[in-house]
C-alpha cells in the first residue's frame, strides 16, 4: 500500500519503545497518528515528539486488553484524525524470568490479555471499518522473533506462547483478507532498545496495576545495545509499503528458527520410520 501524506494511523503502545519508533516514523511520512498507550502521559510525551517535527498527532489512553477500551479509542482517533489506514496493533509487556509452573495466575491474565487479546481487539476494531473503507488499508500485529522460538536462556515460555498467538492470529488474517483491500504484516525482531524490562509499569488497574517485577529486569543489560525503535518503525513503514507479511529486523535470528526445524524435521523422520514399530500387514 502506498503511504499517502494525511492517512491516519491507530499506533498501541506508542508511548514507548518500538510503538513510538512506528509513529515516529508514520509521521514523517505525513501520516496522522493516534498514539494510543494505558500510560497518557507517555503518550502525549510521543505526540509532542511528532508534533515539535512537524507532524500531526493526537494522545489517547487505552487499556488494549478491554475491547470497549479499544473501540473507544478507534473512535477518538477517527474522530480527530479521520478513518484510520494503518493500525499497528503493538502494545506487549514481557513475562520472562520465572518458570511456567510458578507463574501466578493474575501475570498469565495479564499477558494474555495485553499481547493476544490486545491483537485480537485491535483485529475485531479495525478489519470491519477498514473493508468498509474499500480503499487500501493495512495492519501490522507486532509478535516477536519468540513468536517463532522459545529462546532457551531466559525462560521466556510465557511470553512466547502469547506472541506463537500473535503470528498465529496474523497468518490467518492475512489468509482470511487476501483479496480484500486490507493488508497484514507481523513484526518479529530479537533485540530492540525500549523500556520492556520495565513493562510492569503499565499493568492495568484491573489486573493489579503498575508494580515492580524484578525478574523482568535482566532484559535491560540484554535489549540496551539492541536495534534502535526508529529503525524498527522505517523497517515497518517499508514494509506496508512493500506488502510485506513477514518483518524480520534481525536477519541473524534465521538461524534460531533454523535449529527450530531442524528439530522438527527430525521428529518427522522418526514419524517416516513408524516410530520403530512392526509395520501393519499387508
Ligand atoms: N524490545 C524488544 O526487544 C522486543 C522484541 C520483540 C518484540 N517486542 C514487542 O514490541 C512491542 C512493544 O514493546 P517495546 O519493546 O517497545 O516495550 P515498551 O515497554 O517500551 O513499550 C510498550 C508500550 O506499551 C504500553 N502498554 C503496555 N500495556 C498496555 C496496555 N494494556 N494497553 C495499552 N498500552 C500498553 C506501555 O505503556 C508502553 O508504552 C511489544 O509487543 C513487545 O512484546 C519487543
Amino acid at each position: 500500500m502506498q503511504i499517502q501524506r494525511g492517512m491516519a494511523a491507530f499506533v498501541s503502545g506508542a508511548g514507548s519503545g518500538i510503538g513510538r519508533g512506528m509513529a515516529l516514523q508514520l509521521a514523517a511520512r505525513g501520516v496522522a497518528v493516534g498514539v494510543v498507550d494505558i500510560r497518557l502521559d507517555d503518550a502525549r510525551e510521543t505526540v509532542a515528539l511528532i508534533e515539535a517535527a512537524g507532524g500531526r498527532a493526537v494522545a489517547v489512553q487505552a487499556d488494549v486488553s478491554d475491547q470497549a477500551a479499544v473501540d473507544a479509542a478507534a473512535d477518538a482517533v477517527e474522530s480527530a484524525l479521520g478513518p484510520v489506514r494503518i493500525a499497528c496493533n503493538n502494545a506487549g509487556v514481557a513475562m520472562h524470568g520465572v518458570p511456567l509452573h510458578e507463574i501466578a495466575l493474575k501475570d498469565w491474565d495479564w499477558v494474555i490479555g495485553v499481547n493476544v487479546y490486545g491483537v485480537i481487539h485491535g483485529i475485531r476494531t479495525f478489519v470491519p471499518r477498514m473493508l468498509a473503507q474499500g480503499v487500501p488499508c493495512h495492519i501490522v500485529n507486532t509478535a516477536s522473533i519468540g513468536g517463532f522460538q522459545v529462546n532457551p536462556n531466559f525462560l521466556t515460555a510465557a511470553y512466547s506462547m502469547t506472541k506463537f498467538a500473535a503470528v498465529a492470529l496474523s497468518e490467518g488474517l492475512q489468509q482470511e483478507l487476501s483479496g480484500t483491500s486490507v493488508g497484514v504484516s507481523v513484526l518479529a525482531p530479537a533485540a530492540v532498545d525500549t523500556g520492556i524490562h520495565l513493562s510492569a509499569r503499565a499493568r492495568p488497574d484491573r489486573l493489579g496495576g503498575a508494580y515492580v517485577r524484578p525478574e523482568n529486569h535482566f532484559m535491560g543489560d540484554l535489549i540496551k545495545d539492541g536495534a534502535k525503535p526508529e529503525d524498527i518503525g522505517a523497517m515497518v513503514v517499508a514494509a506496508i509499503e512493500a506488502g510485506e507479511f513477514y518483518i524480520f529486523p534481525h536477519p541473524e535470528t534465521w538461524h534460531w528458527l533454523a535449529a527450530r526445524h531442524d528439530r522438527i524435521r527430525a521428529g518427522f523422520d522418526r514419524s517416516i520410520a513408524g516410530y520403530g514399530l512392526p509395520k501393519a500387514a499387508e
